[in-house]
């Protein structure tokens, strides 16, 4: 049987998510326990990755559902849940666009922190985090926004510039950091303008190396800049690549420390109740 290749799917599982993920452990618990988790809550981290934000709900004493379109970031998550003995955390995998095994009504909360964002046909992700939400219950999005001046939107900035353009009809996944695209990809889900509501708030990178260390772990091991390095490669263009982003880290870099990296990055954070 030939088996179509999933370039979203292909894309995360490229690398190893991880060593980014180990950056932001203390920003995922933090929102986590900003968002109100209490004991025996139904949770659904949507796009979770390895478990930065699923494992700190289900410490809370939440019964967590983690979804994932990578397979390896799904392991992961099972072995990070498994060594803290968290049995009421599960993970499977998953694309945000089509929740096909997950029933309606299902979730008290639904959380995806810059997750799904990341899948394709946004409309259809929206339906679907709403669809699989019971009333009364509510959306957290952590969404990167597009143009921010902070680190996540100016790396992508700095990558596109030694990348090809995008396919025909391709949707930034940075336009979930536009409050109008928010509104309009929940509107056609059934959801008021009044029932969303949005804050900036900031998600901060640690990291235990300088700046430029910092630039070669993205290049080695997250995949949307693993890709932009192939471009660059194939234009010969690699090392000037990793200048900009080291440029780019360093003046972004809020720690006197020597040897240490610390960026704080703005996002959107969005509140939908349903
Ligand atoms: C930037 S990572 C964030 C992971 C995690 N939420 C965290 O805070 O560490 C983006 C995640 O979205 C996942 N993802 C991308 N497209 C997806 C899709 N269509 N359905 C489900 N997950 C997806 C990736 O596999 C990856 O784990």
């Amino acid at each position: 049987m030939v088996q179509t290749l999933n370039p979203n799917k292909a894309l995360w599982e490229k690398g190893d998510f991880t060593r980014i993920a180990n950056t932001m452990r203390g920003s995922g618990e933090s929102l986590v326990n900003s968002v109100g988790v209490r004991t025996g809550m139904k949770v659904l981290d949507l796009g979770c990755g390895d478990g930065t934000t699923a494992l700190p709900a289900a410490r809370l004493g939440a019964d967590v559902l983690g979804v994932d379109i990578a397979s390896n970031l799904v392991e992961a998550a099972r072995r990070r849940a498994t060594a803290e003995r968290l049995s009421n955390c599960r993970f499977q995998e998953g694309d945000a666009s089509n929740l096909e095994d997950l029933q309606d009504r299902t979730f008290d909360l639904v959380v995806s922190i810059f997750g799904a964002m990341f899948a394709p046909r946004p409309f259809d992700v929206a339906k679907e985090m709403v669809r699989v939400t019971r009333p009364g219950g509510r959306i957290v999005m952590g969404n990167w926004i597009a143009n921010d001046p902070t680190l996540v939107a100016q790396i992508l900035k700095t990558s596109s510039a030694y990348s090809p353009p995008p396919p025909e009809g391709f949707v930034s996944p940075m336009t979930w950091g536009v409050e109008s695209h928010v509104e309009d990809r929940f509107g056609k889900a059934g959801i008021a303008r009044e029932q969303i509501s949005f804050a900036r708030d900031t998600y901060v990178f640690e990291f235990p190396g300088t700046p430029a260390a910092f630039v070669r772990d993205f290049s080695e091991y997250y995949g949307p800049t693993m890709n932009a390095f192939d471009a660059a490669r194939k234009n010969g263009r690699a090392d000037e690549l990793q200048k900009d982003l080291e440029t780019l880290f360093e003046a972004q870099n809020t720690t006197p420390q020597t040897g240490a990296t610390r960026i704080p990055a703005t996002f959107l954070r969005v509140t939908v109740s349903v």
